[in-house]
């Protein structure tokens, strides 16, 4: 949806299209890319399928092109350990909520190249350099975008949430995160009529799935009463619930604390479900 305001410049917006598995079509995309593409943006990690897009190739098809490419990482930061450099995307963006930090703050990351060819998207208090009636200078990176008193709270209570992730081994929480996905994943595929809905081979620890027959929201509803608290509805993401066919999906999402005792309760709690209805 953001990218739609760049219609206002007159640009293209050109997207690129998933397989049934909910992979990015590499093919494609390197079709789509022409001389006239003025950026590539792309989420890491799929909040509605768990995909975790190819991406490392998908900058370099576009760095080949002098493409420059963003991340949206809001789904990425809190399972994987990110270095853009490695990466090396012109712009990733997260949001602090999604790592345990508060809400209301995120970052949006940018090569300095492109970061000074950007005017400020608002103006405020220490951000300028110098002013007169009639001409402004703002002040260098990053006080050019940071207009105002800042969210001071906010920023510390981020740098605590990042603290706080990385004191974990980040690939130790990722194996166990990988290992309650592969454990998920076979229980609830011995579940009649439960179809899940994102199956790529790179996926993050998060299961979409509908029931026949029942609507998420009432999946949702119904083992919220057994302690079990799952996400339900189009994700924010309606194209995608729109390729597969389904009005939204419910989604089970892992992290490191959770256990497989948890996935057993999940499972159960979902054949209640079907009984009900049946
Ligand atoms: C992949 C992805 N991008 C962006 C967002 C939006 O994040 P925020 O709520 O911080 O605007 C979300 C939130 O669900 C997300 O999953």
């Amino acid at each position: 949806m953001p990218w739609q305001l760049s219609r206002r410049k007159n640009l293209k917006l050109r997207v690129i299209p998933i397989n049934d598995a909910g992979e990015v079509d590499i093919d494609e995309f390197v079709k789509l890319i022409n001389p006239k593409t003025k950026l590539v943006s792309i989420v890491h990690i799929s909040n509605a399928l768990g995909t975790i897009n190819p991406v490392k190739k998908i900058i370099d098809i576009a760095h080949a092109h002098n493409i420059p490419v963003l991340l949206d990482g809001a789904q990425s930061t809190p399972h994987l350990k990110i270095d853009v450099q490695d990466l090396g995307c012109d712009f990733f963006t997260f949001s602090g909520h999604k790592m345990f930090g508060p809400t209301g703050i995120g970052v949006l990351y940018g090569k300095t190249q492109y970061l000074e060819m950007m005017p400020p998207y608002q103006g405020g208090g220490d951000m300028i350099r110098e002013v007169t009636f009639d001409h402004t200078t703002y002040d260098d990176l990053p006080r050019k975008f940071e207009a105002g008193t800042p969210n001071i709270a906010g920023g510390i209570g981020l740098g605590a949430a990042i603290d706080y992730l990385n004191q974990f081994d980040r690939e130790e929480l990722l194996k166990h995160e990988n290992a309650l996905l592969e454990y998920a994943t076979a229980k609830l595929s011995e579940i009649k009529g439960l179809r899940i809905i994102g199956t790529a081979k790179e996926k993050a620890s998060v299961i979409s799935f509908t029931i026949e027959g029942i609507h998420p929201y009432d999946i949702g509803t119904i083992i919220d009463t057994d302690g079990v608290a799952i996400r339900t509805g189009h994700h924010c993401a309606q194209p995608v619930m729109r390729r597969f066919n389904v009005p939204a999906t419910a989604r089970a999402s892992f992290t490191f604390y959770n256990t497989f005792e948890e996935i057993d309760k999940l499972a159960l709690s979902l054949n209640k479900v079907i009984k009900m209805f049946s």
